[in-house]
């Protein structure tokens, strides 16, 4: 049951980005394909692997974003006890971030890029997603004045929404001296998803752990002060961690590798609060998916970002491994551990309620939730392996670039098999999802007042 009519406008947010999710996972695959074979020459002209990997990283950050945006859109009604200011301009926002992303996409084939990795969107339709952007943060800002109903968890929300369009700013404008571009990129790439994103997930999680628990709103929303917290200080000195080839001062070298392990915690703390809540007082926990994908994002997220992100950020270390198959390997399980699995838990969490469904059981999200976490698990496994033997026979031993690939190649076909068992865990959740039956047509529980 929704409580607000205006909740339905995530509807479509939800749908575009569960199926834009299964579009970059068959790219994924495709990727993997082109580094464990020799693929004929006339293919990889019309279709290069920079492409692809355009393809893949573009369509990541799109749906991830599109669904950010509808669980804000579904989670701002009930918080702020008001409808949306705005269902049209919600809509009009969806309609202009698809048609830019489509746009961005058909671009690509023709070679219309500006070639910063996930940033590859050129500056015309830069312009179109801050409009976007700019319509979100207008709509979700005045619903929270209109509602005049402050909570932590608004307040964190915003913080994360408005510093995620404020960062964007910094990777639009093409620097010709390519260092200060990199340096540029890394405010965008590393503040969002060890800053901005944070800060949403924590408010987003904080939120369906109060409804699907009962846990109490302070217990959640201390671990939100701790976040913002982390967020000024681990997030924004974190960013040294990308500084050491990019001839900043020394002292990033250990400012930036330090201080950046840290940044995971209060997820995972406001998770065993949480628990610990539901031991106590023998809670009854509302929807037992949710539960799963909550529990286990955290602890993938920890381990994705956190230990992986670790095992690389030390200078000593990152001086071998930097850009490898390691920096892959963690980019996958810190992505999906994080913010792949929040998204679910948040569709999960808004489906059966945008569909007027109770007590929703299901096996099939379960199983998938299973499926991609261990196949996610090998794949990252099989890109650390790969990235192994990169940085040490590439970068220890010398061995050229190519001849080290030919080393790396078995891992690749592996990737591929872990990649097909992905594949077919993420279908599920999208047929699982989209066959959700109506429960009826009376799904508002209370009229907006
Ligand atoms: C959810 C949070 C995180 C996500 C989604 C994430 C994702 C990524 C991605 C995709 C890259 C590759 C960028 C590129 O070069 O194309 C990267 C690089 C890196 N990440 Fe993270 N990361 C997260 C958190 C962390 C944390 C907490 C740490 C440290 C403890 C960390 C350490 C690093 C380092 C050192 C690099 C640079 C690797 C290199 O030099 O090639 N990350 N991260
Ligand atoms: C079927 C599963 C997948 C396969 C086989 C796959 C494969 C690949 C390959 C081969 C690359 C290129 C790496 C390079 O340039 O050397 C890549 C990049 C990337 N993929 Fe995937 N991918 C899959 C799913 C995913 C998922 C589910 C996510 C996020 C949740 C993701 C996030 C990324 C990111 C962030 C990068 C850029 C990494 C970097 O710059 O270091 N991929 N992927
Ligand atoms: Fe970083």
């Amino acid at each position: 049951m929704i409580a607000y009519k205006s909740q339905r406008v995530a509807y479509p947010y939800f749908v575009v980005a569960l199926l834009l999710f299964g579009l970059q996972v068959v790219m994924g695959i495709w990727l993997a394909i082109n580094y464990a074979f020799t693929l004929p020459q006339a293919l990889v002209n019309v279709f290069p692997f920079a492409t692809a990997r355009e393809f893949h990283t573009n369509l990541l950050v799109l749906w991830m974003l599109l669904g950010f945006m509808g669980g804000t859109y579904f989670m701002v009604p009930e918080e702020s006890r008001s409808e949306l200011f705005s269902t049209k301009l919600a809509y009009l926002q969806l309609i202009i971030l698809v048609g830019t992303g489509v746009t961005a996409l058909i671009g690509f084939l023709f070679g219309w890029t500006q070639g910063k990795p996930l940033l590859e969107i050129p500056l015309p339709l830069d312009w179109l997603v801050v409009v976007g952007a700019l319509i979100f943060l207008f709509n979700v800002g005045m619903t929270f004045i209109k509602a005049k109903n402050w909570t932590m968890i608004q307040g964190t929300l915003f913080a994360g929404l408005a510093s995620l369009a404020l960062l964007y700013l910094f990777g639009m404008p093409f620097y010709k001296n390519l260092t200060i571009d990199w340096y540029y990129w890394w405010w965008v790439i590393h503040l969002w998803v060890e800053g901005a994103w944070e800060l949403i997930t924590a408010a987003i999680m904080a939120w369906i752990l109060m409804r699907i628990t009962g846990v109490p709103r302070k217990t959640v929303e201390k671990w939100l002060y701790v976040e913002i917290g982390l967020f000024l200080f681990t997030g924004i000195v974190g960013t040294g961690h990308h500084y050491y080839w990019i001839g900043a001062p020394r002292y990033w070298l250990w400012f930036g590798g330090i201080f950046s392990a840290l940044e995971p915690l209060p997820i995972i703390l406001m998770v065993w609060d949480t628990m610990k809540h539901v031991k106590h007082h023998e809670g009854e926990v509302t929807n037992q998916v949710v539960w799963l994908m909550a529990i286990g994002g955290s602890i993938y997220h920890l381990f994705g970002a956190g230990v992986m992100g670790f095992a690389h950020t030390l200078p000593q270390i990152n001086y071998y491994t930097h850009g490898s198959q390691i920096t892959v390997s963690h980019g996958h399980l810190a992505f999906f551990g994080a913010y792949a699995l929040l998204n679910l838990t948040v569709f999960y969490y808004a489906f059966p309620k945008l569909k007027g469904v109770e007590n929703f059981k299901s096996s099939i999200g379960k199983a998938a939730f299973w499926i991609t976490s261990i196949s996610m698990l090998f794949l990252g496994l099989a890109f650390g392996v790969a990235g192994v033997i990169q940085s040490y026979l590439g970068r220890v031993l010398g061995i050229g670039y190519m001849n080290t690939q030919a080393h790396m190649q078995l891992w690749f076909k592996i990737a591929i098999v872990c990649g097909i068992v992905f594949l077919i865990g993420v279908i599920m959740f999208i047929v699982d999802l989209l066959s959700i039956k109506s429960g009826g047509k009376k799904n508002i529980t209370v009229a907006a007042s």
